[in-house]
């Protein structure tokens, strides 16, 4: 029968029942949950792999998340509709979406109808999953800023997931982006329309050269402790962002932006897949494995070098 009519009472999820490293994660037989209100079920196709993943998983983010253990990991995916919960009228049985999901590292996993966008057929479902929290964290970050056509964006990590969307969203509304990346990654920050610096000692009298004119804003998704030069390169803290150093942000008074209620969801995709209709969406799938290799991903991801996106293909 096919899945779309059919829906095992258990499928494989991966799961960590205990805080530490990627030896956690253990793939195992778990009961398929049912949906309820204003929810759908998803057989899941692919499902991001974000670094939020790992912190959670090293028990880095137990004051931000209480989350009951064991817990399965996975917040952004593509996938199948098989089953609709009440007051769900947005999709039906069979409809291919993607977006947030929940406890997405599995063959089936809960979605909120009202966060879903319709997947279109020609976007992969690797790129489907992939795109979710980039494109929402970009969007988010970027109407956070307030950049505009004519300014000058520094992005930190433009090479990154998150980066590399920021790049291309920003670049398409016509501002000028420098971005900070390894040598590596700089004929990629070309092509997506950035100008690239390495990132390092000398790093903001690099950025200064390439901006002559100066720079408006800066968005921080290295986590590299850059923020208190960032905040000198543009004059005070209002139009620097980050969303990946929580700490220094606090100590120096620039915005940490998490989520949370600013989030951007449907913005978010909604600018996602105009990229990708445009046909100039850059995401590359650095790393597709299979869900018994969650392990080797977040170990990848860990690592926190590398262009694009890595995926698990429940
Ligand atoms: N708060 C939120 O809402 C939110 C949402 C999404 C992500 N995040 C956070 O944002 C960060 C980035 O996420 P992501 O998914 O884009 O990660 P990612 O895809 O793993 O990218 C990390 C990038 O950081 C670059 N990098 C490493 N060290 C650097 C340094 N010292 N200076 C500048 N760039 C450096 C790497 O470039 P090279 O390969 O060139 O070294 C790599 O491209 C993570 O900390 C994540 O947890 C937060």
């Amino acid at each position: 029968m096919s899945e779309s009519t059919a829906v095992p009472t258990h499928a494989q999820s991966v799961a960590f029942a205990a805080f530490g490293g990627a030896e956690q994660l253990t793939l195992s037989d778990s009961p398929v949950p049912a949906p309820g209100a204003g929810q759908v079920l998803l057989r899941i196709h692919a499902v991001g792999v974000n670094p939020l993943d790992w912190k959670i998983r090293r028990g880095l983010l137990q004051q931000v998340f209480a989350l009951p253990l064991p817990h399965v990991l996975g917040v952004e995916g593509s996938g199948t509709v098989v089953a609709t919960g009440p007051e769900v009228t947005a999709w039906k049985v069979g409809d291919e979406v993607f977006g947030p999901v929940a406890a997405g590292y599995a063959q089936y996993s809960l979605a909120e109808a009202a966060d879903l966008a319709a997947k279109p057929a020609e976007l992969s479902w690797e790129l489907a999953a992939a795109l979710p929290v980039a494109a929402e964290t970009a969007y988010r970050t970027l109407e956070l800023l307030k950049v505009t056509a004519g300014e000058t964006l520094l992005v930190h990590g433009a090479a990154g997931a998150v980066g590399g969307v920021v790049v291309q969203l920003a670049v398409a509304d016509g501002i000028r982006v420098i971005g900070t990346a390894s040598e590596a990654n700089h004929e990629y920050l070309r092509e997506l329309g950035a100008i690239p610096v390495s990132y390092g000692d000398g790093v903001f009298d690099r950025v200064r050269a390439a901006a002559p004119q100066g720079v408006d804003a800066v968005l921080d998704t290295s986590g590299a402790g850059v923020l208190a030069a960032s905040v000198e390169l543009v004059g005070g803290t209002e139009r620097v962002v980050t969303v990946a150093d929580p700490a220094e942000a606090g100590v120096l008074g620039v915005r940490f932006s998490g989520g949370g209620e600013g989030v951007r969801v449907a913005q978010g995709l909604a600018a996602g897949l105009r990229l990708f209709q445009a046909g100039t969406l850059k995401l590359p799938i650095r790393a597709a494995l299979p869900l018994a290799e969650a392990a080797a991903a977040q170990d990848l991801s860990e690592q926190g070098h590398g262009r694009g996106k890595i995926v698990l293909l429940p």
